[in-house]
């Protein structure tokens, strides 16, 4: 019994709306307005034959803009990303786009090398994975003069999706990557997992309790107080718990434990301090419930920490945004709050009214 693939809680957190303005307003004052005329000292970058700037990660400490782009990686500069850029290619080679073709995907639009992470990975290099052409590929940034160590790419495979329209999201800490991805060409294995760093790889289970066509869109890492640091993750998926509409798309926060490592017979390799909950952000007593996150920013850290995101939904025929606010110590209180298990017998998910096992499911074991 007790599996931690089991759990799923009913997250009932605050959003942004107010008791007091039941009154919709979609047309909300901005805190700040910028005129158009007062943008002519923006400063901009772009470059002629490079689409899809979709990877951006700031270094702060050495004042650079690093962007991944298709087939290309540029490192701006911070305060003027106009001036000096420095670029590096990293195109699929022909062979690989030609067998990509083959198996039936785009030539205008699949079959390149997308950048999808890009992070840091040690005082001098930095980690990259693309798409490839269908066949994820990644390798080190040397800092020091920006170039590939493209001489040894490392499989891609649970690091960066197949599929660039997949969504994806990962982090590095401490020299292990996190990543929240898709595990198969077919893009049908939705998988958590834990890569790269000299503890044993984790993953979650191809269930669709676990993780049912998932949309991924943003990470964070989460330091504990007592060694129990945390990875969360945020992402839209369909859910199996509901009664009353099968399959509906819901917005989801997850967690694991950075030091999990596993557990016994069955889940050996599996993560035990898997956890998810539903993030709820809707429009009191209009019946608005924005169910697909699109991006989440963290705000602080360790315990302190706050997540806002950005939501949407279907409003009649026009699509609304929102943005929820989420306090972790509200999300921690629900992933140690009531759960549900799955019902054999009714085949449906229900609460869970037993006597609850020890270790807790979802409780971190760490050697
Ligand atoms: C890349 O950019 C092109 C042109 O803007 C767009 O048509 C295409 O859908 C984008 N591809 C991906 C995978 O985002
Ligand atoms: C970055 O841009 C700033 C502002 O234009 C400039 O002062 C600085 O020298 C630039 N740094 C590099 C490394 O090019
Ligand atoms: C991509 O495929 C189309 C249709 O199959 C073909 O006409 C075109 O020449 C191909 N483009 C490239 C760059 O291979
Ligand atoms: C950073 O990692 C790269 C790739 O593993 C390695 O070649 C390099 O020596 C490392 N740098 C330091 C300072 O450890």
């Amino acid at each position: 019994m007790g599996t931690a693939c089991l759990l799923l809680m009913l997250a009932v957190l605050s959003g942004i709306f107010s008791e007091t303005s039941l009154c919709l307003n979609w047309d909300p004052v901005p805190r700040k307005t910028i005129l158009f005329n007062n943008l002519k000292d923006i400063k901009s970058f772009s470059k002629i034959g490079v689409f899809n700037y979709t990877t951006l990660t700031l270094d702060e400490e050495n004042k650079r803009l690093y962007v991944g782009a298709r087939e290309a990686i540029f490192a701006l500069n911070m305060t003027d990303v106009s001036q000096n850029s420095k670029l590096i290619v990293w195109e699929a080679p022909p062979e690989k786009k030609a067998e990509c073709i083959q198996k039936g995907k785009n030539n205008q639009s699949e079959c390149f090398n997308y950048i999808r992470f890009l992070q840091r990975y040690n005082e001098t290099h930095m980690y990259t994975c693309g798409t490839y052409a269908f066949q994820p590929k990644c390798s080190y940034i040397s800092l020091e003069n920006f170039t590939l160590e493209d001489l040894v790419l490392e499989d891609g495979k649970g690091k960066c999706p197949y599929d660039p329209a997949k969504g994806h999201t990962g982090l590095i800490v401490d020299k292990e990557l996190y990543s929240a991805t898709f595990n198969n060409f077919l893009g049908t294995e939705p998988v958590i997992l834990r890569n790269l760093g000299q503890h044993r790889v984790m993953k979650t289970e191809y269930l669709p309790s676990w993780l049912n066509e998932p949309d991924f869109v943003a990470s964070t890492f989460v330091e504990g107080n007592w060694g129990d640091d945390m990875i969360y993750f945020f992402f839209s998926e369909r859910a199996v718990e509901l009664d009353c509409d099968n399959e509906q798309v819901v917005a989801r926060v997850a967690r694991v434990c950075k030091g999990d490592v596993g557990g016994a017979r069955t889940l050996q390799k599996k993560w035990t301090s898997f956890l998810k909950a539903r993030l709820l952000c809707s429009i009191p007593h209009q019946h608005v419930h924005f169910n697909k996150v699109q991006a989440v920013f963290a705000l602080g850290s360790g315990q302190e920490t706050i997540f806002f995101g950005i939501f949407q939904a279907r409003w009649g025929d026009v699509d609304v945004s929102a943005v929820c606010r989420y306090n972790l110590a509200d999300i921690t209180k629900v992933f140690n709050g009531p759960f549900k298990e799955f019902r054999e017998s009714a085949q449906k998910w229900g609460r869970y009214t037993g006597q609850i096992p020890t270790p807790r499911p979802g409780s971190v074991s760490t050697l």
